[in-house]
């Protein structure tokens, strides 16, 4: 019978023989599959696994921060690398969604090959790749495509030619969870959301700005807030906020607005494949669209997606 803990056991084993006292350098994404890979490699073969963790300018509020405060605390060699600025010009002016990701991909890959530059005679390249992603990865690509594709100029860049330890890849995500818990990763971390890695990227329909990217950041806290506060946040499997490229009519005392609208989302699912959205209380939803319409400037009217998937995607891009 599979047990979290042999698992542990016989995986740190593992990688300490296979790993001798070579160097790793792996990308942390502040999600649950990077974190419990690092956190199983830290156990093995501790400080020579160099973490990086990059700040895309796209993350939730405070969320490089808060992750970045929480790895150190958790004794991982980790780099944080705020490239903020360097996404955000990157993508200026890009309006449609699938060069919005070619962007960010390649722009991560460009930094992280910085990076891992930075670290003297590394070998291995780990990856929190979990049983879904191998199925995935060889049924539509081929193995290993998938992130080769990103990157078609001036050839592969050099921390892709490294060796690869992918220490979840025969683990489902629950069984990653039941990991991590075993190993001790606070369990509000294991229980977080999924969230893209192009993250609100691709939440912000139409062209990005600093300023898009600072109102949605703040709707969304208050929403994803709001879902903790009100005991929600366990109950859905993935929510957000979408910044809405049109203005609509308002009225603010005597005057009249004309600001942005934003659309909430939260759905149910098991995989992401299908989804239903959540039937969230009317009394919730009423308090936090009248808290976002009071604190945030610049947005007058808020709406809830009630759309499942097929045929709506969970994302608007
Ligand atoms: P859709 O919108 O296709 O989303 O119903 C299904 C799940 O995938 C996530 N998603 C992405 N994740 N890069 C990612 O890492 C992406 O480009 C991307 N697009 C969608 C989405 O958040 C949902 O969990």
């Amino acid at each position: 019978e599979w047990t979290p803990e042999a698992f542990v056991d016989m995986t740190v084993n593992e990688l300490r023989d296979k790993i001798g006292s070579d160097k790793v350098v792996l990308g942390l994404s502040g999600g649950v599959d990077s974190t419990v890979a690092a956190v199983l490699l830290h156990k093995a073969i501790g400080k020579n696994l160099y973490c990086i963790f990059v700040n895309n300018g796209l993350l939730r509020k405070d969320e490089f921060s808060n992750v970045l405060n929480q790895y150190k605390g958790m004794g991982l060699n980790v780099k944080g690398v705020d490239s903020s600025k360097r996404f955000l010009d990157a993508l200026a002016g890009i309006s449609d969604p699938e060069e919005k990701r070619k962007k960010i991909g390649n722009t991560f890959i460009d930094v992280f090959d910085d990076e891992a530059h930075e670290i003297t005679d590394v070998t291995y390249l780990a990856q929190g790749t979990i049983y879904p992603d191998v199925i995935e990865s060889i049924s539509v690509n081929g193995p290993s495509a998938t992130i080769k594709s990103h990157h078609n100029v001036g050839g592969l860049p050099d921390f892709m030619k490294l060796k690869i330890v992918e220490p979840l890849r025969m683990l489902f995500k629950d069984e990653v969870r039941r990991v991590g818990g075993e190993m001790g990763i606070d369990p509000e971390l294991l229980g977080r959301h999924p969230f893209p890695g192009p993250g609100l990227a691709i939440r912000i329909l139409g062209d990005i700005t600093a300023e898009k990217v600072r109102i949605l950041q703040e709707v969304d806290h208050i929403f994803i807030q709001g879902l903790k506060d009100w005991n929600l946040y366990d109950k859905v499997w993935q929510a957000g906020a979408i910044l809405l490229p049109i203005n609509s009519v308002g009225v603010m005392g005597d005057e009249r607005t004309y600001e942005k609208v934003v659309a909430l989302r939260a759905v149910e699912s098991t995989d992401g494949m299908t989804a239903d959205w959540v039937n969230l209380p009317y009394d919730f939803l009423q308090k936090i669209s009248n808290t976002i319409i009071n604190r945030v400037k610049g947005v007058n009217r808020v709406v809830y997606d009630i759309s499942s998937k097929p045929p709506a995607t969970i994302e608007w891009e």
